[in-house]
């Protein structure tokens, strides 16, 4: 399991040049993985099919050692599931960029509940009743999602940051990479461009053993459950699958809380929540 085992505040020696892609668990994480390694190699592809996502961008929660973080060399790209409060201080002081990648919390809560079936690290759930409960009450890896969107994005100005949601990434992909290419100040051709969407969407991603965990051994992952759970159909498939599990006293229970929890947030979220 990823389990913070230091204290990241000690981290300091961030670079201006480092990019975070900061998720809750089942948002889009690997996506994230995907696309920002062809973005800063100027749409070469080569290192996503000859590496791992988590060695192209390592999870800061699993950095070995202050010195093995302070060895790699730039452009640093990571990613990390932390929570804003476990971030190293110089990122809430502007070094770096960020982007946070959200996604509707129902089908987060839907994805989190398939991978536990198959991720050995994870506990297996009863039922999915029994996931929605743990889910609600943020007992699950990486906390509370209600706690993780809004202690991120109540700080954005302490920040470089860059929010976007996984919808608007399944409704106009390229759109998006052009967005995060702005951000981080990388100027693509059309052609490094166009190899940068082609590569990352599903249908690709599905297919490359490297971006869907295809080698991390069966002691860890179930390889009889898949990483991408769904089939070639991007849409509708992946927004809204919530409504395949949800009973309506779940979903009203859900919208409930959600409207208490988000109250003080000044986000409009994009996605369909109901
Ligand atoms: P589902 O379980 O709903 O299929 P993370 O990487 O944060 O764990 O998120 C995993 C979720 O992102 C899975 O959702 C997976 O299918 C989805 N995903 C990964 N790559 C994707 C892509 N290129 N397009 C759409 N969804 C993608």
């Amino acid at each position: 399991m990823l389990v913070p085992h230091r204290n990241f505040n000690l981290i300091n020696e961030i670079r201006d040049s480092d990019i975070f892609a900061v998720t809750y668990p089942k948002s889009g994480t690997i996506w994230m993985q995907q696309i920002l390694t062809p973005i800063e190699a100027k749409g070469d592809v080569t290192p996503n099919t000859e590496h791992l996502n988590a060695q192209r961008v390592p999870w800061i929660e699993l950095i070995g050692s202050e010195k093995e973080f302070n060895a790699t060399p730039s452009t640093r790209l990571w990613v990390t599931h932390l929570q804003y409060k476990f971030m190293p201080l110089a990122v809430r002081q502007k070094r770096g960029k960020v982007i946070y990648v959200a996604r509707n919390p129902k089908d987060v809560l839907v994805s989190y509940y398939h991978f536990h079936k198959y991720a050995a690290m994870l506990e297996m759930p009863k039922d999915f009743n029994d996931f929605f409960e743990k889910f609600m009450e943020g007992k699950v890896f990486g906390n509370c999602w209600f706690e993780h969107i809004k202690t991120w994005y109540a700080n954005r100005d302490n920040m470089n940051f860059l929010y976007i949601t996984y919808e608007e990434m399944i409704k106009d992909l390229r759109s998006m990479v052009e967005r995060m290419c702005r951000f981080l100040g990388k100027d693509l051709t059309e052609e490094q461009m166009a190899s940068v969407v082609e590569h990352s969407t599903l249908r690709t991603m599905k297919q490359n053993p490297q971006a869907n965990y295809k080698t991390v051994p069966d002691s860890l992952l179930d390889h009889k459950g898949t990483f991408m759970r769904k089939g070639m159909h991007v849409t509708p498939w992946t927004i809204g699958d919530w409504k395949n599990h949800f009973t309506v006293a779940q979903s009203e229970r859900f919208d409930s809380v959600f409207q208490e929890k988000m109250r003080d947030l000044p986000l409009s979220f994009t996605w369909d929540i109901n």
